[in-house]
């Protein structure tokens, strides 16, 4: 199975950025929790991170021709703008879970929207980083029953 693990805008600031909210660990320790948890469970993983709307785009075109199985994605403040990231997803049909660090419901209403969800199997919140491993979990359930 081939994952890919995109972050938006700011999740390189991991944490330095709001530690209240986002946590201490930094956006290396991420990657090697990610990288870690899929070597385990022998998934091939590939991660980007950028701050810029279209070049998420991009990537998740990307993938396309990547044959990338899975994504997970945490399109940052993104997710609650970007219709271009709703479209790309909607337009590769890669199964994609969306994931927040945060609990994003109990926060500002600005936060209660997000676009990209409709094009999602499942979106995870208020766990931390650990929310991507549960999000890897999704996908590899999704996968191999093809729901
Ligand atoms: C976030 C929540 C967003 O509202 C925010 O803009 C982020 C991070 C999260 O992981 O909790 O950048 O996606």
């Amino acid at each position: 199975m081939k994952l890919l693990v995109i972050n938006g805008p700011n999740l390189n600031f991991l944490g330095i950025r709001e530690p209240a909210h986002y946590g201490k660990e930094t956006y290396a320790d991420l990657l090697e929790k990610i990288q870690n948890y899929c070597d385990e469970k022998h998934i091939d993983v590939a991660f980007y991170q950028s701050n810029h709307e279209g070049d998420l785009v991009d990537r998740i075109q990307q993938a396309y021709f990547d044959q990338v199985d899975g994504i997970v994605i945490n399109p940052g403040a993104y997710t609650h703008t970007s219709v271009a990231l709703l479209d790309a997803v909607k337009s590769v049909q890669i199964p994609t879970v969306e994931v927040h660090i945060s609990k994003v419901e109990t926060r500002e209403d600005f936060r209660q929207v997000s676009y990209i969800r409709a094009a999602c199997i499942s979106t995870i919140t208020g766990m931390g980083t650990d929310g991507y491993l549960l999000a890897v979990d999704k996908l590899m359930e999704h996968l191999s029953h093809g729901d």
